[in-house]
């Protein structure tokens, strides 16, 4: 990608689907990446980094998917990660090559700490394969972005040297990574700019920066790189990403929007795209929002104090900065009932950017008539739920097919679950548990004949109202290995079951990548560690 004409333009390279995925728990699949890069487009990000190609097959495969696929409105760049072997960039040119906009991502660490103890070689060694990498990456493309890795705790003159060697090599875009989340807004500044004064040719690329949360200032780090003359940063929806996280693209986006007057930077996304592309990647990976938080916590526009809600009653911007319409979370115009048909349906998922046909309006349809019987409106919200719900309905390996619970306080509870096996069949197991949902959870394992231990289990409402449909989150470890899995459903219960099965299913599914990593690379030269 060339550097904009506009000095004032920052480029938003959205990390999601590489960087995100590497929370632990989240373990999404080809259609599950599709969906989420189909959004990130529509919000308008710049660059959307699919995945780490060379890692597995799975994700190599999302990636070229990615690349082939994600389109509209405007084409992003698609970026593969790489590590500096030959390798690793041959998958990512591979994964990418088809793309409108194809990019390769390659880095390499120069923080002596990491080339000490992780990469254990040398500071020559490292300069090496930097030239190599980028210099094959350019016989593939022009498009080619290079990290020196932690190099906030590098020495600035060695990560200088490196950084020069790329642009000498033809790299177009300089990141520089705060791998570990260490530094601080003032010396991310002090460090680029005298990146800046020992590299004068970084002036003719783009300078990226790419901020973890540890401390809680990725978000800080980033604007003060924007500040020093960064103009793409690396940042994920929710913030989510390796540890604490990585910047939230909401936040850095929402803070140039909202304060556009004094600090003159601009980006192009379409702000209003935000709430729902949160909801999605929340939905998908399992990974929910805490309620305060920025932007997009439930609570970011509620006022609970009198004279907070007096104040703004009189005149929102007494207690707003910012327009909850401006993120999306305008009180949504789709409202249909059980009297509402498939054409009403299928505009009402359109307006939602969903082209529904064929077999998908007939399974959204019948899914649509089961919830409108129970509740009297199905709003925007509950529609996108519901899609996501049933997008998962396709992926996952085992499913929930019916389940009985006796509750009373007079005696402990009792389900009986029927589930679908991934082969097809049908397995039932029942447990005497704790609790209605503790049973039904136990019921699932002794179904699927698995030991998994819950984690985490959360319940929340889709929308307000008595009659809002339930939206349930799980998260369980089966034998080392954790899974994550939503569901959706007017009954809890339901809803819970749903959850933890698809949870258990994302577990065995990790598992079987981990057994097969561990035998590739017990042929391999060396395992492919995550950046
Ligand atoms: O945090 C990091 O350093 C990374 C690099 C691969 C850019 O994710
Ligand atoms: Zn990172």
């Amino acid at each position: 990608m060339t550097k904009p004409e506009d000095p004032n333009r920052v480029l938003i390279f959205d990390t999601t689907l590489r960087d995100g995925e590497q929370s632990p728990g989240i373990s999404l699949n080809t259609q599950e990446k599709l969906e989420i890069a189909g959004q990130l487009a529509r919000l308008g990000v710049d660059v959307i980094e699919a995945g780490f190609p060379i890692t597995s097959p799975g994700d190599f495969e999302a990636v070229q998917e990615i690349a082939r696929r994600v389109v509209d409105p405007v084409p992003p760049v698609i970026a593969g990660l790489a590590r500096t072997h030959a390798a690793d960039i041959d998958a990512a040119w591979n994964a990418v090559k088809d793309a409108a906009r194809p990019r390769i991502h390659t880095f390499i660490s120069t923080s002596d700490i990491h080339i000490r103890h992780q990469l254990q070689t040398t500071r020559e060694d490292v300069k090496g394969q930097a030239r190599a990498a980028v210099a094959h990456a350019k016989q593939y493309l022009d498009d080619v972005e290079f990290s020196p890795m932690d190099a906030t705790r590098a020495d600035v003159e060695f990560t200088a040297e490196v950084c020069q060697i790329a642009i000498d090599e033809g790299a177009t875009t300089i990141n520089i990574p705060d791998t570990v989340g260490y530094t601080m807004p003032h010396e991310y500044t002090a460090y680029l700019e005298r990146l800046y004064e020992l590299v004068p040719g970084l002036r003719d690329v783009v300078l990226s920066v790419h901020c973890h949360d540890d401390l809680g200032l990725a978000v800080a780090n980033s604007f003060a790189g924007l500040r020093a003359g960064a103009r793409q940063v690396e940042c994920a929806i929710n913030g989510i990403g390796e540890r604490a996280g990585n910047a939230s693209l909401e936040e850095i986006v929402m803070l140039l929007h909202t304060r556009q007057a004094d600090v003159g930077l601009n980006t192009r996304v379409n702000t209003r795209e935000i709430a729902r592309t949160s909801r999605l990647v929340s939905r998908l990976t399992g990974y929910s929002v805490q309620p305060n938080k920025a932007i997009i916590g439930r609570n970011a526009f509620a006022h609970e104090s009198g004279i907070h809600q007096d104040g703004v009653l009189k005149e929102r911007t007494t207690y707003e900065i910012m327009d909850a319409t401006t993120v999306g979370l305008e009180a949504n115009s789709i409202v249909l009932g059980k009297h509402s048909g498939r054409h009403a349906l299928q505009q009402a998922l359109a307006e939602l950017g969903v082209e529904a046909k064929g077999q998908t309006l007939n399974t959204a349809f019948k899914r649509f008539k089961e919830i409108a019987d129970k509740k009297k409106q199905v709003t925007a919200m509950d529609l996108e739920a519901l899609l996501t719900d049933e997008l998962r309905e396709e992926i996952v390996g085992f499913q929930l097919e019916w389940f009985d619970v006796e509750a009373s306080s007079r005696r402990p509870p009792h389900a009986t679950v029927g589930i679908r096996t991934p082969e097809g069949g049908e397995a039932t197991g029942s447990f005497t548990g704790d609790g209605p949902v503790d049973a039904i959870f136990r019921a699932i394992n002794a179904a699927t004949g698995r030991d998994a231990k819950l984690r985490e289990f959360r319940v929340d409402a889709v929308t307000g109202g008595q009659d809002a449909l339930g939206e349930t989150s799980v998260v369980l470890e089966l034998g080392g290995v954790s899974g994550s899995g939503q569901g959706v459903s007017t009954d809890i219960l339901e809803a819970a079951g749903r959850a933890y099965v698809r949870a258990l299913s994302s577990a065995v599914r990790r598992q079987s990548i981990t057994t097969e990593a561990v035998a590739a690379t017990a042929t391999a030269a060396e395992p492919i560690p995550a950046p």
